[in-house]
């Protein structure tokens, strides 16, 4: 199919892409240099793209302010304050959180956001950290906090072959919520493994028997509207740079004020205490998100938060939404469809084919006429030279890779020596003989188009033997 009757099946099919015209007027201006370099951007879910309205606006700020480190009397200071006080007020209007019921904290990113609940969780002996198979590491590793203390690590496995959830093994583990102890339970709105959205229902549930819900919504705020006066997780991770490409470094806790409460810091340092002494031996923590801020936060990038955020509104997240949804339908059906001309399938998919419950991540194999994986390096290596950008390997999330891939525990363990506290990746690959270890992710967001869609089918096909 040549690229213009691909778009017209496109528009056939998904006749609601028209109303996001608004979106192909920006991609042309504000990111006029991914046409103007033909660049092929698949990879939404590693980061966001910018605008460089987002950048020209920051730029005009740090130009004319004079801003000093934040939290002083001085005028600089009370600059900087004032801005990232209002960044702050924004992230939690962005999510709809009520400043009575929420704190935003700002942290480096995501994973930054994660260790702060992680480290200050108050797990002890008998407590319970539960999570899904398919979390990012930067969850998984909550786990060694909680076996240092002594707390019950389950996981909730996925179900094949759409890698979701099997509710009825939820409600069992969720029954296992020590009475009266500290049970966290931890899950990705939407994994950036395979794309799945989980029922942000079990929040609720969840809390109803006993469990602080931790949401981690770094791959789903990107391109869905997550509103916090209809959920109320207890602690939700996000990295803006995922969601509008610019600012990095800056990413945000957002926590329930009852909830955080509850934490126990194991450290304090400038800026999270009223008062330390140190002929005293003691130290009182600050009230709220203060408490939680380490050190000087990033007071000149936090502005273009702000920035990023308004940059959103004014596209509208149901129209991003929208553009993505027919896109990701768009393309797991163009990839389905593939044949080797012995009637054998080009790809595989690692998640589900439908769009109810997933988001715009779409995670891959391809294979050879003769069933055999085509390593997903060499996938990497031809489209780089299309200058498609798409992410290959495990994506920082082993357990969505170990379950898609069909590494078993037994496996695993043979390759992974306790005996040795560093192991390589290539040790690890040579001892799981014959497996793939990876997959192949395109990741779709706010500025793509059906020529991205179609560019990356391209690629595909030309694995069709
Ligand atoms: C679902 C999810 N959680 C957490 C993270 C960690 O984000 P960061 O690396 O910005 O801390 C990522 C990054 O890819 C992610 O996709």
């Amino acid at each position: 199919m040549t690229v213009l009757a691909a778009a017209e099946a496109f528009l056939e099919a998904n006749p609601s892409y028209r109303a996001t015209g608004k979106l192909d007027e920006l991609r042309a201006t504000d990111y006029a240099r991914l046409d103007a370099q033909g660049q092929v951007y698949l990879d939404y879910t590693g980061s966001g793209l910018y605008g460089v309205s987002q950048v020209e606006r920051h730029m005009v700020l740090l130009k004319e302010l004079v801003l000093g480190n934040p939290h002083s009397a001085n005028p600089a200071s009370s600059i900087a304050t004032e801005l990232v006080e209002d960044a702050r007020r924004a992230v939690l209007e962005f999510f709809k959180a009520s400043p009575e019921e929420y704190v935003a904290i700002f942290t480096p990113n995501a994973t930054g956001a994660l260790k702060l609940v992680g480290e200050a969780y108050p797990f002890g002996e008998g407590d319970h950290y539960l999570l899904t198979f398919d979390n990012h590491n930067s969850v998984n590793g909550i786990r060694e906090f909680a076996r240092a203390r002594r707390a019950r690590i389950t996981y909730v496995p996925l179900t094949l072959p759409d890698m979701r959830i099997d509710e009825g093994e939820l409600w069992r583990c969720l029954d296992l919520a020590r009475p009266g102890g500290h049970n966290l339970f931890a899950y990705p709105a939407q994994s950036n493994f395979s794309g799945v959205q989980h029922d942000l229902r079990w929040i609720e549930r969840a809390q109803a028997k006993g469990w602080d819900v931790l949401l981690d919504a770094a791959a789903f705020v990107p391109t869905n509207r997550l509103d916090l006066s209809v959920w109320h997780p207890d602690f939700v991770s996000i990295s803006f740079y995922k969601m509008f490409g610019y600012p990095t470094g800056v990413g945000c806790l957002l926590a329930r004020r009852s909830a955080l409460a509850r934490l126990r810091r194991p450290w304090f340092a400038g800026g999270t205490i009223t008062v330390a002494s140190v002929r005293g031996d003691r130290h009182y923590l600050a009230e709220g998100e203060r408490a939680y801020e380490d050190g000087t936060v990033n007071f000149l990038s936090i502005p273009a938060v702000k920035i990023g955020l308004e940059h959103l509104e004014s596209v509208g997240m149901d129209l991003i939404h929208e553009r993505v949804r027919c896109l990701t339908r768009w393309l797991i059906g163009r990839l389905l469809g593939l044949r080797h001309s012995n009637g054998r399938p080009v790809v595989k998919l690692y998640g589900p084919a439908v769009l109810e419950g997933r988001g715009g991540t779409v995670t891959v194999n391809f294979y050879d006429r003769d069933g055999k994986v085509i390593d997903h390096r060499l996938v990497e290596r031809e489209a780089s030279k299309r200058k498609i950008s798409i992410r290959t390997g495990c994506f920082c999330n082993p357990g969505g890779g170990e379950v898609a891939l069909g590494l078993s525990s037994r496996e695993l363990i043979r390759c992974l020596p306790s005996s040795r506290d560093r192991l390589s990746l290539e040790d690890f690959s040579m001892c799981i003989d014959g497996k793939s270890l990876g997959a192949v992710r395109a990741s779709l967001g706010l500025v793509s188009n059906v020529a991205d869609v179609e560019a990356y089918v391209d690629l595909a096909s030309s694995f069709a033997a």
